[in-house]
């Protein structure tokens, strides 16, 4: 009967990206594992997208542990056109030595659970923009702004929220002048200091020096992953995180503190040593939660992030000052990952905080279409 067959509500078609060609594929996978497990799929019709370490698109029964084995010979190629009037997700078909695209499925939304370069940085973005679909968190500019800490530095600069003292030194300066570049880094005042590549996370590639010779080294360590170059001011520092959530009218979480053993809360701190915890409610001041909480939600504006990002703050044990470090548009989404455990913690369980997500994807698509992207005459 006509009436009972509209009755049957088409299943929103979801397809989560993950894996990737970023140093932290490995982590990519362990969030989309997690995500995976929070969608609702009595609501939803989930499609798997792993992308390997050489960037190729994969679809196929178990198509995680594929990656995570790195054994693809069961899956099947796909790939999504920058061309809305061809939508959805199309597989390659090799035919005769030819490339044929057959479409797969249509998608409404599409989450990426991808960490780092070509998935966190507006680029993906960019190719999800062009296709005309819907997307789960930061647009191309937030997340480009996100990624970039220096650019994301002078922004928040730009804007009176507190960042610790920075400059930038860019490969090509080291190259043909290594003495200014050291200069220049040394105008920030006493070690310690901090050198980290501008477009990375997981702590690689970052050091903490504490003498010229240091630096030296570290300079020549993060050129080694960026031509950017961020140095900083070494602060004595407890470190806060907080989980923001929305589009135009965002709401953040409860604060969180990580502790750890390590120096500082290196690659090897956060993820392989049991010494490393995190204490949800931070235990700090009412006011000083809730400076971090608005200025987490001036940071995400002002980069025009939206659905989702994890933003992280240092006080300075010695001053008190609080510092905003750093945004994360696709923040670790594992089981014990900061960015849904603050949710939790403030209410809202992994389940609630997917769907929350995609709702926030489909509202920004439909914001975006009611964008008139034409000049019209008059008006
Ligand atoms: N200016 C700084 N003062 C003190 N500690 C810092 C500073 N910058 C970075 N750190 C330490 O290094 C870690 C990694 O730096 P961060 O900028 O967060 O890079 P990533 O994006 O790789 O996480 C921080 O969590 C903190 O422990
Ligand atoms: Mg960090």
């Amino acid at each position: 009967m006509a009436g009972s067959l509209r009755m049957v509500k088409q299943k929103l078609r979801v397809a989560v990206i993950f894996g990737g060609r970023s140093g932290e594929h490995a982590v990519s996978l362990v969030s989309a594992k997690f995500v995976l497990s929070m969608l609702n799929t009595a609501k939803y019709e989930v499609t798997q997208i792993g992308v390997s370490k050489q960037g190729a698109w994969w679809v196929g029964e178990g198509v995680l542990q594929a990656l995570e084995a790195e054994k693809l010979g069961a899956l099947k190629p796909v790939t999504l056109l920058p061309d809305p009037t061809r939508p959805g997700l199309k597989r390659i078909e090799e035919n005769k030595g030819a490339e044929m695209l057959e479409t797969l499925t249509n998608v409404d939304v599409v989450f990426p659970v991808m960490h780092g370069t070509y998935g966190e940085d507006g680029t993906l973005q960019g190719l999800l923009e062009m296709a005309g679909v819907a997307y789960v968190g930061a647009g191309v500019l937030g997340s480009a702004a996100g990624m970039d800490k220096a650019l994301f530095a002078d922004v928040m600069r730009a804007n009176d929220i507190p960042v610790v003292d920075y400059v930038l030194i860019r490969r090509s300066l080291m190259e043909t002048d290594m003495e200014t570049a050291l200069r220049i880094a040394e105008s920030l005042g006493d070690y310690p200091l901090f050198v980290k590549p501008a477009n990375l996370g997981s702590s690689v590639g970052v050091s903490k020096v504490h003498s010229r010779a240091d630096l030296l080294e570290g300079l020549m360590h993060a050129a080694q992953y960026d031509r950017r170059i961020l140095v900083q001011k070494g602060h004595n520092v407890r470190e806060i995180e907080i989980s923001v959530l929305g589009n135009d009218d965002p709401q953040a979480s409860v604060c969180g503190e990580i502790s750890y053993a390590a120096e500082f809360y290196s690659y090897e701190a956060k993820y392989h040593d049991d010494a490393s915890h995190a204490t949800i409610p931070a235990e700090i001041p009412a006011a000083t939660a809730d400076r971090i909480r608005e200025l987490a939600i001036r940071a995400f504006k002002a980069v025009d992030v939206s659905g989702m990002a994890r933003v992280d703050f240092f006080i300075d044990k010695d001053s008190g000052e609080v510092y905003l470090n750093e945004l994360n548009t696709i923040p670790g989404f594992t089981q014990i990952s900061m960015y849904p455990e603050l949710w939790k913690s403030s209410g809202m369980p992994g389940e609630e905080l997917v769907d929350r997500l995609i709702e926030l994807a489909l509202e920004r698509r439909a914001q975006r279409a009611a964008t008139s992207h034409e000049y019209t005459r008059g008006g």
